[in-house]
């Protein structure tokens, strides 16, 4: 219960910071909720869960398309990338493409 009350604070909190990001951005931002990125990665991908954990929000669009890409075919990874695998493996392209768009417009 306390989980969905802080998914649902993310998402009304992501509307009102979204107003003038592009469409695709703000797809990205309802993506990053509702596939449980803030789980780990923290709201807007700022307070991640522990020290191994990377924030995100800030990042170059290109780099992270390409980590989420190496982490679903495989070309990455290390100890903590399981986390990551399964989470990916449901991500399309046009998905990758709109959380990556949405976290690199993030300051
Ligand atoms: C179970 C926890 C968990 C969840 C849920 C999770 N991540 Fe991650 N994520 C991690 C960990 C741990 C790493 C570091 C992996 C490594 O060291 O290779 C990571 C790495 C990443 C990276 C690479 C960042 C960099 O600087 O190289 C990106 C991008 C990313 N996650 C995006 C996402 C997105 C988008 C979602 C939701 C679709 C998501 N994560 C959900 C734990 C998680």
């Amino acid at each position: 219960m306390k989980h969905a009350m802080n998914i649902l604070g993310a998402a009304a909190l992501a509307s009102t910071i979204l107003v003038g990001m592009t469409a695709q951005a703000q797809d990205g931002a309802q993506l990053f909720v509702s596939k449980a990125c803030i789980a780990c990665h923290g709201v807007e991908g700022k307070q991640p869960i522990n020290d191994n954990t990377p924030k995100l929000a800030g990042q170059n669009k290109g780099y992270l398309m390409t980590q989420l890409q190496d982490i679903k075919s495989g070309a990455r990874n290390n100890g903590q990338t399981a986390q990551m695998k399964p989470i990916v493996a449901n991500l399309s392209d046009h998905d990758i493409e709109a959380i990556t768009e949405y976290l690199s417009l993030l300051q």
